[in-house]
């Protein structure tokens, strides 16, 4: 078998064989196909597309190009869940003890940012001492012991994908229905848990501009994790603004806290408390959504979820006091605020240039080996359906001086603005 075949059978518009892309990941994998010729495939997905029995295998055979996690001597109903990537996305940090305080077990492998979008492991090292590196046996340890661990992609886990994601980034092919599905599948079914609920971002800030195009990849993901055998949802959710108020590692930390005193903004609460319905469902402790969600908001207000996530700090070398004491958390050199030019209702803010301002800042990196500094950042005043007028503060930006002119204009900018009210629809729809 050559790969210049199945390049060319792939630029014309030919399904694969499940040879053919065995083939082509255990090569690209073990290094003997170069990244040219993979490059020239992926471009070739990219136009021509996979359909779903070719992306399954995709994905299924991303997941084997590695080590595979086995979680079972973790007895309990193990969930986990992704992001296909947003801004402000600081959900995992507040869902993730919030269902893990319930005792579920909550077995969890997150990225870092790439572009305009955070991770929630820069998020987490924001906390002074926060260890994001755990071996395997230590990672079913934790879960063990205080059912939860963060932690970033551990060992040799789908090292396929960690290629190939590389690639796409540099190659423009990031934004291809299959291989999204294939990359973030082949991940979630490595890392071995029972249930897994995706977050499919639809908007200006995420990688699927529309909603057809999310319910398709959200569809297919829920596709490919049934057939293994695992409980899927997933949930298309709106981008045309970002997530909460906060954008930036330390000061998106500092929302998820407040989010798990009770005070965060309204739209990463209710996100929370939504996927984290289903997880609690899955996991068999409700057998309806208002029932599940009662017992997420209990563990709210009992303060149970706040201590899960300073349980997880603490076993992870992170100092619990931030948790407690938000205050402690330092502050960017000079806070500006910036307003509004004009009146109006907001109509849309645009998520991806929030997130390229707060990148610019320093808070996201350009390229993986970039040095991001935690604390800077952007926080809203505003969100969409909000009325401004002139002079009315839009967010503040946290600088220590790397682009500040820049990235203001780039959020102030990134704010759009109309004579009526519009109605936000956070939650577009669920795929179970
Ligand atoms: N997130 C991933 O893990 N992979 C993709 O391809 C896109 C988003």
């Amino acid at each position: 078998m050559q790969m210049l075949d199945i390049i060319i059978k792939k630029r014309n518009g030919y399904e694969l064989t499940k040879e053919e892309i065995s083939f082509l990941v255990k090569g690209y994998t073990n290094g003997s196909i170069p990244d040219y010729q993979m490059s020239a495939f992926l471009m070739a997905v990219y136009f021509q597309g996979m359909n779903d029995k070719e992306a399954t295998t995709l994905a299924l055979e991303m997941e084997h190009s590695g080590d595979v996690l086995d979680l079972s001597r973790i007895k309990g109903f193990k969930v986990d869940k992704h992001s296909t990537g947003g801004v402000g996305d600081k959900t995992s940090i507040v869902l993730a003890p919030l269902v893990a305080s319930l005792g579920i077990e909550f077995a969890k492998m997150s990225g870092r940012g790439l572009g305009h979008t955070g991770g929630t492991l820069d998020k987490l090292e924001s906390i002074p001492g926060y260890n994001i590196v755990l071996s395997p046996e230590e990672f079913i340890n934790q879960v063990l012991n205080i059912h939860i661990a963060l932690i970033g992609q551990s060992g040799n886990l789908t090292p396929a994908d960690k290629k190939m994601y590389a690639l796409r980034d540099v190659t423009g092919t990031v934004d291809s229905i299959p291989l999204i599905a294939a990359s973030i599948m082949s991940k979630k079914l490595a890392a071995g848990a029972d249930g897994i609920c995706l977050d499919v971002k639809v908007g200006s800030g995420a990688f699927m501009k529309t909603i057809e195009d999310a319910r398709h990849l959200a569809n297919l993901m829920v596709q490919i994790g049934t057939s293994c055998g695992r409980k899927m949802t997933a949930i298309l959710t709106n981008m045309d603004e970002p997530l909460g108020l906060a954008v930036g590692n330390a000061l998106e930390v500092k929302e998820a806290i407040d989010t798990l005193n009770g005070k965060g903004p309204s739209d990463l609460r209710e996100l929370c408390l939504f996927i984290g319905s289903y997880l609690v469902m899955d996991a068999g402790l409700a057998d309806n959504v208002d029932s599940a969600r009662k017992l997420l908001e209990e563990q709210i207000e009992n303060k149970m979820a706040l201590r899960k996530l300073a349980e997880l700090v603490d076993a992870q070398g992170g100092n619990s006091d931030y948790i407690y004491h938000p205050e402690l958390f330092e502050e960017a050199e000079e806070i500006i605020p910036v307003t509004s030019a004009t009146c109006g209702y907001i109509k849309r803010i645009d998520s991806y240039s929030v997130g390229r301002a707060s990148m610019l800042l320093g808070a996201g990196r350009e390229k993986l080996t970039d040095e991001i500094d935690p604390i800077v950042g952007i926080v809203l005043n505003k969100k969409v359906g909000d009325y401004v007028n002139a002079g009315d503060v839009l967010g503040y930006v946290h600088t220590n001086g790397k682009n500040t002119e820049e990235a203001i204009k780039m959020f102030s900018d990134s704010f759009e603005y109309s004579t009526e009210k519009l109605d936000v629809k956070l939650i577009l729809d669920v795929i179970r």
